[in-house]
Formats: C-alpha cells, structure tokens, sequence
C-alpha cells in the first residue's frame, strides 16, 4: 500500500515563485513527509489506471524519460503509418493520394482531435506550420479586430520565440509590445490593449497561470487573448471555451509525441471566424485554391489560418501522436502527473539535500507537468544524469528541467530515476570535464 505519509503532500521548498525572471527561491522550510519507496510506486502502478498507454510507445530499454514536455516518445504506430504513406500514398499512389488519401484533410482532421483535449470545438482548430508562425499569424489576426488599439500586452520571461516574434509584428505594424510579471498584468490592462499573449504553463518553472482570471480581465478592458498552450496541451486539461479564450496555438511535438519538428496548430474561437483576418495569406487558406484566380478571397472559418501545401508527412505522424490519447481522461492523466512530480520533487530532495533550488511551485495544483531543479552546473548534471539513462534538459542558465508523462512513465520509472540521479549526484559524476561540453541544442 503506498504509504499513508505521502498522502500529506510534499511541504514547500519555496513559498511563491514569480514567472520570470526567476527568482532565487529560498531552498529552506521543507517540512516533508516521508519519500515514497519503490513498493509504494509499485503499488501504485498496479492499481494505475493509465497503465495500458504504455504498450502505446516503443522506448529504448533501460532509458528512463523525463523529457517528453520537450519531444514526445515515437507511439509505436508512428513508423508503419509513415512507411505506408510514403510507400504505399506517395510512392504508389503518386499525386493521386492528394485526393484518394485525402491527404488535404490532414490539418482539418488533426485539428479536430487537438481540440478535444483543450476545449475547443472541433472547426475551431487546424494544424500547420509552426507554432512561432502560428503565432504571427494569430496575433496579426487579433490586433486586426482591435484597430483602433496599439499595444500587444506580455509578460518578460516567456518563451523567448513568443516575445520574437510579437517583437517583430510590432514593428511590421507599428504597435508596441508591453512586458509585464503575469502578476502585474490584470491591474495594468488598459484600452490601448489590443491583445494580451501569455504561455499557459512557463517552459521553465512549469507555473501554471491562471486562464480564465486573465482572459476576463483583458476582455474587461476590450482586449483580446491569445494564449501558448506548448507546455499545457497533452499535460493537464485545458479548457479553452470554458476560459473564453479567443485564440491560442501550440506544439505538436511535445506531449503530442507528434516527432521532431512536427506541425503546430491554431485555434480561433467561433465568433471571430467571419472577421479575422491574417498576414500570410497564401493560396491553402483561399476559399478555392484551384480556381487559380489572381485575387485573395480567404476561405471560411479556421481554413483561412493556413497558407501554403499542407506537410502530409509531419501532420500523418501528428496524428498517430494524438490517438495515443485515445480513451485516456485527461483528469486521470493530470493526477498521474501530480503525483509523478511530486514524487521526483521527494526523490530530488533525498538525492542532492541542499545542493538545488527548486524553480518550480511546490504546490502542484500551480504547476504544469514538470519539475525543474536550479544548479549552478546544471547544465553537467543533466549531461552526467543522461550518461546514466535518465534523460531531462537543461534551460539556461541553469535549470535542469524534467518532464512528466503519464501515457508513458511508470511510477517505478520515476523511482529509478531518483535512485539514478542519487548515484549521480552522490558520486560527483558530473564533475567529469566531459559534461561541460555544451552541445547545440541543451
Ligand atoms: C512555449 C513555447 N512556445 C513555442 C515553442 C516553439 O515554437 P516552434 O515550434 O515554432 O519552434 C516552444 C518550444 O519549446 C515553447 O516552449
């Protein structure tokens, strides 16, 4: 039976954790409850109700993930799916597979089951491009619906492509971009606001921010939202028309286990469809592409968000990526995860004493699916933890980030890689000048 202590919830390593920049908590005031052992985690994954997604993925052996929040595991269907669309479609089928495969229904049909897992109607999202294009053309298609306002609102800290790319839009447009703390945001939205842009959950500390409270209040001063969803899609269950959100995008390779560099997706919310418009207004988005006329005339609803050949073989692998969510509930899902983090965040504690800051809330009904540790020689850690078949990711300049994903990690799974990161850190492994070397990609 797990033991009776864990059930009390970790206690706090931090007491509140600002967004960005990161703070340095204050590693001190724990006051936890015994570490769950291997019998508890086994115990656990016998009753786990989320234990059959498993047999879903094909993982190497001995490897212990904890870096799906970045690039999802292959689900096991993905490579037949792609040798059969690339001999069978393409290679056979030549051209012909445009219609007889359908292939120009792929944003459509991928769009419609990411909207089931984050609370959009099914003609409310389409897959394509990437999520930093996605977000141009979004945020172009708000502040276009706001003209007689100037300002996109976000907060310092984000992810750097969101802040990049409003950067840019504001000076194709002449608008100006306003950083704030999340927490200053409600209180500084004004009716200079034409859009308010937030990441759900922070790829660095994992805190959630608060969807609804933020959507109401840029919407109470005439403004409109439009929310990063890359680290909370696929984590946790989001509820996009329940928040009344107006626009949000994503990533399709993270907790979508979509592939490397797979498509992102956009999704508008009914009631902007007829009015929105966006920048990059290629032929895909036209309401008849093969009439081949030389005037734009944008098609209706989502289809309108895309622009050019749609990337049959990114969205065909996208799509084997998302039915591994098939009969999963995303709350059983967000339980499983709360329970896998904080168990690591235990593991953590055990394992390095007070050797890390933690750089995510404690409480994890404020965080998303990961649990990232602030080391001055993070980045060799990470390296050294890899060595030993526990694979994380570091974020400059100093937090080794791990990530939760139920579909495809076992409670003993995080277990191991406790014991592994204890051995790690015990030994000093890290310390080995090999580790040091940075790689291009962190
Ligand atoms: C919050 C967030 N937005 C966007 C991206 C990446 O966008 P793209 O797929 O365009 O590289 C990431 C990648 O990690 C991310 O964490």
């Amino acid at each position: 039976m797990p033991s009776q202590a864990y059930q009390c919830r970790l206690g706090p390593l931090v007491q509140s954790f600002p967004t960005a920049p990161l703070p340095h908590p204050r590693a001190s005031g724990y006051r936890g409850c015994m570490t769950p052992t291997l019998a508890d985690c086994r115990a656990w994954d016998a009753e786990d109700a989320l234990a059959f997604t498993r047999g879903r993925f094909r993982l190497p052996e001995s490897v212990i993930y904890l870096d799906g929040n970045s690039l999802g595991a292959l689900p096991i269907a993905t490579p037949g799916r792609l040798a059969d669309l690339v001999e069978r479609e393409w290679g056979q089928g030549l051209i012909s597979s445009w219609n007889d495969a359908e292939w120009m229904a792929l944003p459509a049909r991928v769009g419609a089951r990411i909207a089931h897992l984050i609370g959009a109607h099914a003609d409310e999202v389409i897959a394509a491009d990437s999520t930093s294009v996605n977000l141009y053309k979004l945020a172009a298609a708000a502040v276009s619906l706001r003209p007689d306002r100037r300002v996109i609102m976000s907060e310092p800290g984000n992810f750097p492509t969101d802040l990049y790319v409003l950067q840019g839009l504001c000076a194709a447009l002449d608008l100006e971009l306003r950083v704030l703390p999340a927490e200053a945001i409600a209180g500084a939205l004004t009716n200079e606001v034409a859009l308010l842009v937030l990441t759900h959950v922070h790829y660095k500390s994992g805190l959630i921010l608060d969807m609804a409270a933020l959507t109401a209040a840029a919407q109470a001063r005439g403004a409109l939202a439009l929310w990063d969803l890359s680290h909370s899609a696929g984590a946790l269950p989001v509820d996009l028309n329940g928040c009344n959100a107006d626009f949000a995008v994503g990533c399709g390779y993270k907790y979508f286990n979509g592939g490397p560099g797979a498509p992102g997706y956009m999704m508008a919310a009914r009631r902007h469809h007829a009015a929105m418009g966006q920048p990059l207004t290629g032929w895909i988005g036209h309401a008849a592409p093969f009439a081949f006329g030389d005037n734009y005339t944008p098609a209706d609803g989502v289809t309108r968000l895309l622009t050019g050949t749609p990337a049959v073989l990114g969205l065909a692998a996208l799509e084997e990526g998302l039915k591994t969510f098939e009969g999963v509930s995303m709350q059983q899902l967000r339980e499983k995860a709360i329970r896998q983090g904080d168990l690591f965040m235990a593991l953590a504690r055990d394992a390095m004493g007070g050797a890390f800051e933690l750089a995510s809330p404690t409480d994890a009904d404020a965080r998303g699916s990961q649990i990232s540790l602030r080391h001055p020689h993070g980045y060799a850690m990470v390296q050294a933890l890899i060595e030993a078949g526990v694979v994380g990711d570091f974020r400059a300049p100093d937090v080794a980030r791990f990530g939760f994903t139920p579909l495809y990690l076992s409670y003993a799974d995080v277990f191991e890689a406790g014991r592994r990161l204890k051995i790690v850190m015990d030994e000093e492994r890290w310390r080995a000048p090999r580790f040091a070397q940075r790689r291009a990609v962190t």
